[in-house]
């Protein structure tokens, strides 16, 4: 008679364990989410714009850290930087908050090259680092970021070549490159992002001349399209006047 008692005692057993086991674990995961903004706010020096990042025993509580912090479920999904004047480099640890979707960056002065430390960041879906100090080349792995829709890098000192890997970011929808120091090519592979909306690569005056590729009219869904004083020579693809979602074209400059 003692034997089915026994084990249902351990199954009750077992399963409080895993309860208390799964609670323990989205507390300290929540824990672990306030531990890495406050690392953050460390490494920026704890600077007076951060001062009511102000840890607490509530594992949640730096949800409320607004404006620079989005959560959804409890959990840290938007990191937003704008405008704060930081001079230093992209913190190599950001994507220890790993459910971030958004970061914004924009409008500071980070310095040194784009940071493969955004791979790790595996639900990344809107990058902008618009309007900051970087420079170096666009890694040729930066399909690292499957999901990315909107890429930013806008107003740096980017150089080299745009990578044809850009073409394997097949989910974006804004792509802007404007106002860098690309010296190489643009690759005609960009014609192959099907669901870009909004493509700007206008004030790169260092590229290589180059004709506009009549791959890029395959981009039906394309609405913008800026490429003023960009080095373009040659002529238009006859094919130009097939690019229905078309709204707004500026070829100014070349
Ligand atoms: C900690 O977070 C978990 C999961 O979000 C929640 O269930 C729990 O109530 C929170 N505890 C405190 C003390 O805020
Ligand atoms: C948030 O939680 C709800 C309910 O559990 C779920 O349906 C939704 O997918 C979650 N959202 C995210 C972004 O994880
Ligand atoms: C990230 O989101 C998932 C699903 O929404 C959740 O289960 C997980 O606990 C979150 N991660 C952290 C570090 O809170
Ligand atoms: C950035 O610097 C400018 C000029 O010194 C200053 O007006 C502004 O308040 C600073 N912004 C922040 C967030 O510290
Ligand atoms: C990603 O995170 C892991 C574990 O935290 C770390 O070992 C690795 O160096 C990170 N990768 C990058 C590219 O930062
Ligand atoms: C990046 O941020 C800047 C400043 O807020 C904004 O003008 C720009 O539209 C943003 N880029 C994208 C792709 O949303
Ligand atoms: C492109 O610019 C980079 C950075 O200024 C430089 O190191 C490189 O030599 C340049 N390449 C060419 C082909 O001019
Ligand atoms: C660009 O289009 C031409 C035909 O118009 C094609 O032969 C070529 O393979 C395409 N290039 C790429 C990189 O998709
Ligand atoms: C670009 O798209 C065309 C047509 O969809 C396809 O045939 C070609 O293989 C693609 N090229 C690349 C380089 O992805
Ligand atoms: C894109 O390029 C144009 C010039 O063609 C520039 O005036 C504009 O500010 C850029 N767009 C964005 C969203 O930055």
């Amino acid at each position: 008679m003692t034997k089915p008692t026994r084990t249902s005692s351990l199954h009750t057993h077992l399963f409080l364990s895993l309860l208390l086991i799964s609670h323990a674990n989205s507390q300290s995961l929540q824990d672990q989410e306030q531990a890495v903004l406050l690392k953050l706010k460390s490494y920026l020096q704890s600077p007076p714009f951060l001062s009511h990042w102000i840890p607490s025993t509530s594992n949640t509580s730096h949800c409320s850290w607004q404006p620079e912090i989005t959560c959804t479920n409890n959990s840290v999904t938007g990191l937003s930087l704008f405008n704060t004047n930081i001079t230093l480099p992209v913190p190599p640890f950001i994507c220890d908050l790993k459910n971030l979707s958004l970061i914004d960056l924009s409008y500071n002065y980070f310095a040194g090259e784009f940071q493969k430390a955004f791979y790790n960041c595996s639900k990344l879906q809107y990058l902008n680092l618009s309007q900051n100090s970087l420079d170096g080349k666009i890694p040729d792995d930066i399909d690292s970021l499957p999901r990315l829709q909107y890429l930013d890098l806008g107003a740096n000192y980017f150089s080299g070549d745009i990578l044809a890997a850009i073409r394997r970011l097949k989910e974006l929808r804004n792509l802007q490159l404007w106002m860098n120091q690309f010296n190489g090519s643009v690759p005609p592979e960009i014609g192959n992002l099907s669901n870009l909306k909004d493509l700007n690569l206008s004030y790169n005056t260092d590229l290589v001349p180059w004709n506009l590729p009549s791959n890029f009219t395959w981009l039906k869904k394309l609405k913008t399209l800026y490429i003023r004083g960009s080095n373009l020579i040659g002529e238009l693809p006859g094919t130009l006047g097939e690019m229905a979602a078309l709204e707004q074209l500026d070829l100014a400059y070349n």
